[in-house]
């Protein structure tokens, strides 16, 4: 069976190919992102692979269909990008690796929550420089602050975790609670409550309709003044533009970010030779209480590792049943 790896990197080749061995899949690797131009790569495949910034709307998957895939297999968690129902329509079954590593990304979250606390990533630059200065680089403790964390699913519980570990109040909002993290301490609330009283909101729900610009004008309007956010879950949580508009007032005290709504046109490629031209991204990097990180969170080897196996066992799962093991199914 043929499989069409897109948008592959280096690292993605690495890991596949470590996880391919003994089968007898032959993997393709593009290093073209998907969208309807290039899903003319796949002609001869029967499966194709894809990462979050892929296009996988209708256009593609019509082509995708045309060419007779029958399976793509997503190397991420979230499926916000893809158009289920035109999947659906042409008969090609969807995958996802479901959990690869939450530890990941939940100690990425707290990656940028400590270096945009203790201004670490100002501090490396000063040193550099001679300047030992500590005017504008204070921060508080965690311990005895008030997280809120939007979504505790996966990575969601392991960030609980590690909070209360720092000794901060843990507060949530998820519209489907866990036992787990209710027995971390975690309280959860109305939306409203956690916006209104929490020092850190850290953002780890899905895309979804309902999470489509959570977080825009009104509720920052509602949020405790210089509070941080985190947002390492899918950039359209967020209206960067009524972000922009919180940090110029002050409401919001610190940004990190992982994720961005237009990352496409940006993450992944190395563009230090010609220029960033997203100006709404380009303001953002003018606040010294910003940090982004191009959607590294889930980057770490154990991850890698993770998503490539099962990745495999997606496929030749398919290839043995007609089914993945984990397929992504269109909501009831
Ligand atoms: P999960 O499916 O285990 O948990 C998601 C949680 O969000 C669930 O408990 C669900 O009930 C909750 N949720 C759904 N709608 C919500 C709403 N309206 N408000 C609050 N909570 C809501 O997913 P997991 O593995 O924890 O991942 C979460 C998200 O993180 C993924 O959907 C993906 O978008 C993002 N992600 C980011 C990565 C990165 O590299 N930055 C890597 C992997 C995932």
């Amino acid at each position: 069976m043929r499989i069409d790896v897109f948008s592959a990197k280096p690292h993605d080749l690495v890991f596949m190919q470590h996880a391919t061995q003994g089968t007898a899949l032959d993997m393709q690797f593009h290093e073209a992102r998907l969208n309807p131009d290039t899903a003319r790569l796949a002609q001869g495949a029967q499966a194709i692979c894809a990462f979050v910034n892929d296009d996988l709307g209708g256009a593609t998957i019509s082509v995708l269909s045309d060419l007779g895939i029958k399976l793509i297999a997503l190397r991420s968690a979230g499926f916000n990008h893809v158009d289920l129902r035109a999947a659906q329509a042409a008969g090609i079954a969807v995958a996802r690796v479901p959990a690869y590593s939450p530890h990941s990304v939940a100690e990425h979250t707290v990656a940028l929550i400590l270096a945009l606390n203790r201004k670490t990533h100002r501090a490396f630059n000063r040193v550099r420089e001679g300047n030992f200065a500590l005017d504008g680089l204070m921060g508080f403790d965690m311990h005895g602050k008030v997280a809120g964390i939007v979504g505790t699913g996966l990575i969601g519980t392991v960030l609980a975790r590690i909070l209360s570990g720092f000794g901060c109040e843990l507060l949530a909002y998820d519209p489907y609670p866990s036992a787990e993290c209710e027995a971390l301490g975690v309280h959860y609330v109305e939306m409203d409550e956690l916006l209104g009283r929490a020092d850190i909101i850290t953002l780890q729900c899905p895309l979804t309709p309902d999470t489509h610009h959570l977080i825009d004008d009104a509720a920052i309007a509602r949020l405790k003044p210089g509070v941080m956010l985190i947002n390492t879950s899918r950039g359209a949580v967020v209206d960067t533009r009524a972000v922009i508009r919180g940090l110029k007032s002050g409401q919001i005290g610190a940004l990190g970010l992982d994720v961005y709504e237009e990352e496409a046109d940006l993450f992944f490629e190395d563009m230090s030779q010609s220029f960033i031209p997203d100006d709404v991204f380009a303001r953002l990097l003018t606040f010294p209480n910003v940090l982004i990180t191009g959607h590294q969170g889930f980057f770490t080897r154990e991850a890698l590792r993770a998503i490539a196996e099962t990745t495999i066992a997606n496929i030749t799962e398919f290839q043995s049943s007609g089914a993945p093991l984990h397929p992504v199914k269109l909501p009831d």
